[in-house]
């Protein structure tokens, strides 16, 4: 190897032993693959640290990770109302168990991702630091908590973080070292994207249709989106990102709340960079610090906070105590628009230089007030074809076909959760893949609701796809859902299943994905002779290895 050369003299240098380097475990528990993220970036720096990283996915952990390690860093996200990520539950349980192992001498830092529009903010990252500090390890660096603009802070965290945890000798840069990785990291592109919700790309809207009959009780946008640009590519199974504007009036009337209203550009500010309608805990309190209001301060408690925030938005709060703020302090309230993620509904192959979306309308009443979805409503009501669009990509390494195009896919989705399976049989057509492929859809009503019925046709006659199901919930007096037309199917589904099959669930997780989670448990359960433990181990096993993979949200 090369030795480092200092200033312009090269000197022949005998070559030094390479000094022993410290070993790193990036162990990250995410659910939508930011913390993911943060960990593969993370393991690269680590490089020019002096530290040897390997990267582990809670998923894959167990205790010799813990009692092996002697430097760890967690990233970790917190999910829905404070649970951790669904493929870290387990680990995550064992580690909070009595069983978890002692690890004096080790050495943490960890990185809690939430949202702060949730109540419990963080919740796993600071349960996981609290822990490993019980179970006798040392805290090398503080934990930070960061809301949904992470990023930058995340990167200067690490930085610093690595720096605390690296050897004090090594500089890492004098020697080349090979990193003999091994560890439990299984992703086939650690790229990453160019495009981000920080810098993303301008695309155009090529296309807008609402997908649904008039008279439906949805309204479901079918969105295409020119965005060609090198750089830009995403598999399916992403998801695309949007950067969105809020609604005009919603800026103006929150801007006439604190008396700002007259002034044009706090309003377009508001319109374009501010998250302005998530109502926090966290903002009320800062709110209460600014206007030094004891009313506002009890509103700050858990209880009044939770009364108050049911149903409102922040526009709400600040019509209520119609206190005036200067354009700084309104700003100092509030944090940058975040984006939004959509399952990409179109394979790059079969529209290359596009991505398709649907995206389901959110509107509704309360408090005297119509509202809507920040980024549903700007595609349904604000854009129009040839409008621009800001855009990025969200890899989803857990979402995705099998390499083995000849393996049969179960594809199981309601409502917008649809959307990855016409890029699946995009991808596959385009591919050639032989495999069989199933899905089983549900939403409201057939006549109104049938998201991309025509192409589901059309892929049946051409044997793209080889069987469907539906199920739709309102067509009759008694509710009939996806899991239903599982359980009716199941002598096939687990027919499927001992032929290889991927099975894929996607849509809303408490409206759907849960109860079709506890359904194939059971489905598996009939071939174990009705034992639901044996069920549940199978449909683990069958997710261990990549073959239940869930998109939901
Ligand atoms: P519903 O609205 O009539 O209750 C897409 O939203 C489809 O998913 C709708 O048909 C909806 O039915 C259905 N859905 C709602 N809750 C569900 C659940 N827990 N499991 C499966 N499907 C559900």
């Amino acid at each position: 190897f090369e030795a480092a050369q200092a200033g312009g003299a090269v000197q022949p240098q005998p070559a030094a032993p390479a000094k022993p380097r410290q070993a790193l475990t990036v162990l990250y528990a995410s659910e939508s693959g930011n913390a993911e993220a943060l960990a593969m970036r993370t393991k690269k720096l680590a490089q020019k640290h002096g530290l040897d990283a390997k990267i582990v996915d809670f998923a894959d952990a167990d205790f010799a990770v813990l009692s092996k390690a002697k430097n760890i860093i967690v990233f970790a996200s917190t999910w829905g109302e404070g649970d951790p990520p669904s493929r870290a539950v387990d680990f995550y349980t064992s580690l909070m168990s009595d069983a978890a192992p002692r690890i004096e001498g080790v050495r943490f830092a960890v990185l809690a991702l939430g949202d702060t529009a949730y109540a419990q903010f963080c919740a796993t990252g600071k349960a996981i630091d609290q822990r490993l500090e019980a179970l006798g390890g040392t805290r090398a660096f503080d934990r930070v908590d960061l809301d949904l603009d992470y990023a930058k802070q995340a990167a200067e965290w690490t930085e610093k973080a690595l720096t605390e945890l690296a050897p004090a000798d090594a500089t890492g840069t004098a020697t080349v070292v090979h990193v003999d990785f091994k560890g439990g990291a299984q992703f086939a592109d650690d790229d990453e994207p160019q495009f981000t919700a920080e810098s993303p790309l301008t695309g155009e809207i090529s296309a807008l249709v609402n997908l649904n009959g008039t008279g439906s009780t949805r309204e479901t946008w079918h969105v295409e989106i020119a965005a060609d640009a090198p750089g830009f590519s995403y598999l399916p199974g992403d998801a695309i990102g949007i950067v969105p504007e809020n609604d005009p009036n919603l800026a103006l009337a929150l801007a006439e709340a604190v008396g700002l209203g007259a002034d044009g550009s706090v309003v377009q500010k508001l319109r374009e960079r501010y998250d302005v309608t998530t109502l926090s805990r966290a903002l009320v309190e800062n709110y209460g610090k600014l206007t030094q209001r004891t009313d506002v301060k009890a509103l700050a408690e858990q209880k009044a906070f939770t009364e108050f925030s049911e149903d409102r938005q922040l526009v709400d709060l600040f019509e209520t105590y119609a206190e005036k703020l200067t354009p700084e302090q309104l700003f100092s309230l509030l944090r940058p628009l975040p984006g939004r993620l959509y399952s990409v509904a179109s394979s790059p192959r079969a529209h290359p230089g596009e991505a398709h979306l649907l995206v389901g309308a959110v509107r509704w009443a309360s408090h005297g007030k119509t509202r809507g979805g920040v980024a549903s409503t700007y595609f349904a009501d604000r854009r129009k074809v040839g409008d621009p669009v800001r855009v990025y990509v969200k890899p989803n390494r857990h979402f995705r076909l099998p390499e083995d195009g000849n393996r049969p896919i179960i594809m199981i989705g309601a409502g917008t959760g649809v959307a990855p399976y016409r890029a699946f049989i995009e991808e596959r057509v385009e591919t050639g893949a032989g495999g069989k492929s199933w899905l089983v859809f549900g939403e409201r009503n057939y006549t109104n609701d049938f998201l991309y019925q025509t192409e589901w046709q059309e892929h049946l006659a051409e044997g793209a796809l080889s069987r469907i199901d539906v199920a739709f919930s309102r067509d009759q007096p008694e509710k009939i859902y996806v899991q239903q037309r599982l359980w009716e199917a199941r002598n096939d589904l687990l027919k499927w299943v001992d032929d290889g099959a991927h099975i894929y669930v996607c849509g809303d997780e408490k409206g759907m994905a849960r109860d079709v989670d506890v359904m194939l448990a059971r489905v598996l359960a009939e071939a174990a002779r009705g034992d639901d433990e044996a069920g549940r181990a199978k449909l683990k096993e069958l997710a261990k290895a990549g073959r239940y993979q869930r998109d939901v949200y």
